[in-house]
């Protein structure tokens, strides 16, 4: 080959050699561009996405508090204080006692109403719920898990059963073990409560008290009881 047909593809390639070295030197600032024209980019939805989630924080806030209004119109309308009574089964003993012939009846049209007859005397109690003795633990617990929302905001709640020996005090309130009571179940509730709300932080000082004339004391220890926080 001869050395004057090489003169052409030299002055190509020493060209092509140029126009990669500039495009090699350009290279940096072109990238350099790139990667602030996408950061640009990322910041903006950043921003839209912050300010679409704090305009959707202010609504569910204005709900919450709506919302907390509500139930505790509810609450009130319901009455502060609420006085149910629960008739518990007659046990087979009962059945074959005197005791049988005092007679519970309740009122097909009313459910706060119990009329007890007791030698040929009739006496009726108004109350604001009565449970018949077919009443399922969930059904007794339904009337109350409204509290738990009120305890969740921030109000004392007191739930307490009360009455003679034998009466279903401990069946309702704390239950069987594969048919709990009211206190198990409100405290499944208040804690799937909280932990739903994980923007919220909650201290729960809670005492949980079985009071008889022989016993009293704290159900999780004598003090301090119970705290926790959820962040
Ligand atoms: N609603 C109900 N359905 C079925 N069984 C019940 C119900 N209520 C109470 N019982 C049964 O009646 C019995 C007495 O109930 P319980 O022990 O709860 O009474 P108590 O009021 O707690 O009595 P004490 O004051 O002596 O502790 C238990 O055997 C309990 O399982
Ligand atoms: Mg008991």
């Amino acid at each position: 080959m001869n050395l004057l047909s090489l003169h052409p593809a030299l002055r190509t390639l020493t060209s092509d050699y140029n126009c990669l070295k500039r495009q090699v030197q350009e290279f940096p600032f072109m990238l350099e561009k790139a990667i602030g024209e996408a950061k640009q980019e990322i910041c903006q939805v950043i921003s839209d996405v912050s300010s679409t989630n704090e305009e959707l924080l202010r609504k569910y806030k204005r709900e919450m508090n709506l919302r907390k209004k509500c139930h505790n119109e509810l609450v009130r309308l319901k009455g502060n204080i609420r006085v149910f009574c629960r008739v518990r089964p007659v046990s087979q003993e009962e059945q074959d006692s005197a005791d049988s012939k005092t007679m519970l009846s309740f009122d097909s049209e009313d459910d706060a109403v119990l009329y007890l007859c007791n030698k040929g005397k009739t006496m009726t109690f108004d109350l604001d719920k009565v449970f018949a003795p077919h009443a399922t633990q969930e059904e007794v617990f339904q009337e109350v898990q409204s509290l738990v929302t009120s305890c969740i905001d921030g109000f004392n709640v007191c739930i307490f059963a009360y009455g003679q020996t034998g009466s279903g005090k401990t069946f309702t309130m704390e239950g069987v073990l594969d048919n709990p009571g009211i206190n198990q179940r409100a405290l499944r509730l208040l804690f799937s409560e909280v932990t739903d709300k994980l923007d919220w932080d909650y201290k729960s000082p809670s005492a949980w008290w079985r009071s008889t004339t022989r016993c009293c004391g704290t159900f999780w220890g004598k003090t301090p009881p119970i705290s926790w926080t959820l962040s």
